[in-house]
């Protein structure tokens, strides 16, 4: 094969030369140069590098393989996927964020593509007497126990923890102008507070285990520090703190910051070396049992004037859970709120092993914090916020039967920005410039009209929350319980929620 596809190479190339010979015009001239550039291509490919195998045996046309893989996404995407397979996030949900967030017609027409009697099928009844949407209430949250005196009104949709550095300045930018405009919450993520979050948005500000924007390097080991967080901390945008534990992408891990995207700004902002991979540890340098959080805890609320701190995970051990809460409990002191994430969870970049096998899928999680908040008489003093893949009305609608109090989402408002689901977010790649640090993909990014969209996909999920809950017969989205939502069951019989997570 090797031969045969050098010999036709160079039997082309020959007949450019005969061309150009015979007929020297710019075509020709043109034609020879490419013809040439081929020939030696398969010289290179089939003799000089000692690298690829499949190129040495399959000189030139190999190199088509190289471009089909790293192009199938998108050819999977826009030639092979329907409304209902695409993964992680179907075509369906992403088209209806696009809509929502360009205000473009939300309606589908002539019936629904799901099979309502396939395994797995969920829905909520209607009522014969509908309530009037407009006046359904519940689209807010107060956080803060009886601990915290800065208590926090939310919506019940806030935007979940991503770093300036996982996304690029204009899309952080976008996000918490967006924010602001929909008087909603902007998580930072774990890189901290960077000048592009404080465009007026309402912050809740993460600390996770690399303690950025919160703490410095010792020996080259990442430490809380008191007076660095406090900075922050009081700062008049941010409303709430979250220590993250974890999240569901990558539990015990610790968050990753590839080396290409750690830019000179984004390595000052979290004071560490440029253009390093940045791991941070997988736990916490400040505590190392529940008593020695539940102190850290208290610590950062005194540090930040009393407002609400809160941790995020993604359930593991269930024991361990229930050890955590019933501490809580037996100190009477807690956090203000418990961020639960799904194992379902997005990231911008994790390893597969993590993606895919560690960390309890979000329904399971919430359902049993929430359980065990209720046994130790803690509910009403610590909210949960629970996120993983809510993306339409019904996924909150769903998450809020469950126990959630309010909806982190990501992935959603990634898409809002204009995110393609190319899922290069690692490579620094992303065509839209919405997970990237190179400079011109930044640019693509136009904030004066994605921080619209950003506010209009808020706004219009809120609404249609509000619909699906009134055509329950509800007056309020606090009335909604998980033996409200239903489930088709293997057999084919359907069960609520509240039988398969409740009993
Ligand atoms: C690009 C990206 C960056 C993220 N960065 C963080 C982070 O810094 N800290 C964190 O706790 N979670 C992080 N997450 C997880 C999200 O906050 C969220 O918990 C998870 O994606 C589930 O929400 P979703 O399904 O709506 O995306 C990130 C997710 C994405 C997609
Ligand atoms: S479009 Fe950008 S943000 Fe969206 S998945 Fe691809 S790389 Fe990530």
């Amino acid at each position: 094969m090797r031969d045969t596809i050098l010999a036709i190479v160079i039997v082309i190339n020959a007949l450019c030369g005969v061309l150009v010979w015979f007929m020297p015009d710019l075509g020709n001239y043109i034609l020879l140069t490419i013809a040439s550039a081929f020939t030696f291509l398969g010289i290179y490919d089939a003799f000089l590098q000692k690298k690829h195998s499949l190129l040495r045996a399959f000189p030139i046309i190999a190199r088509l393989r190289w471009f089909f893989e790293e192009e199938r996404e998108k050819i999977q995407q826009y030639f092979i996927e329907d409304d209902l397979n695409g993964t992680p996030i179907n075509r369906e949900k992403r088209s209806i964020v696009y809509q929502r967030a360009k205000k473009e017609i939300e309606t589908i027409p002539f019936g629904t593509q799901h099979d309502l009697y396939e395994k797995g099928y969920e829905f909520v009844k209607h009522s014969i007497f509908p309530t009037d949407h407009h006046n359904v209430l519940g689209e807010e949250v107060v956080f803060g126990s009886d601990k915290c005196t800065q208590k926090y009104k939310s919506s019940i949709i806030n935007i979940s923890a991503m770093s300036f550095g996982s996304l690029s300045k204009n899309a952080i930018m976008a996000l918490n102008q967006g924010a602001k405009m929909g008087n909603f919450a902007h998580n930072t993520g774990e890189g901290g507070v960077s000048p592009y979050h404080l465009q007026g948005g309402d912050l809740i500000f993460q600390v996770g285990t690399g303690y950025f924007g919160a703490g410095k390097t010792i020996d080259g080991k990442r430490y809380f520090d008191d007076e660095i967080f406090r900075e922050n901390a009081i700062r008049p945008e941010v409303k709430m703190i979250e220590i993250k534990l974890s999240q569901g992408a990558k539990p015990g891990h610790g968050g990753i910051l590839p080396a290409k995207k750690n830019t000179e700004e984004i390595s000052k902002i979290r004071s560490v070396e440029p253009f390093t991979r940045v791991d941070s540890p997988p736990s916490h340098s400040a505590f190392s049992n529940f008593e020695e959080m539940i102190s850290f805890l208290q610590k950062v609320r005194e540090l930040s004037n009393g407002k609400p701190i809160g941790i995020k995970f993604c359930v593991g051990n269930n024991e361990e859970i229930e050890e955590m809460i019933t501490s809580f409990a037996k100190a009477g002191n807690y956090p203000d709120f418990i961020a639960v994430d799904g194992g379902e969870g997005g990231t911008g970049s994790a390893p597969l092993e993590f993606t895919n096998y560690v960390g309890t899928p979000l329904l399971e999680g919430l359902s049993f914090v929430h359980k065990t908040l209720v046994k130790h008489n803690l509910k009403d003093q610590i909210k949960i916020i629970a996120s993983g893949k809510a993306i339409d009305a019904f996924d909150i609608i769903k998450l809020k039967a469950m126990g959630a109090d309010a909806i982190g989402m990501a992935r959603s408002f990634m898409l809002s920005l204009g995110c393609i689901q190319a899922r290069e977010c690692n490579l620094d790649t992303c065509p839209v410039g919405v997970a990237t640090q190179d400079e011109d993909l930044v640019e693509a990014l136009v904030v004066a009209d994605k921080n619209v969209r950003v506010k209009n996909y808020h706004a219009k999920t809120v609404a249609a929350v509000k619909e699906v809950v009134s055509s329950m017969g509800k007056k309020s989205i606090d009335e909604v319980t998980s033996k409200d939502i239903f489930r088709r069951n293997k057999a084919g019989d359907i069960s609520s929620l509240e039988e398969i997570y409740f009993n």
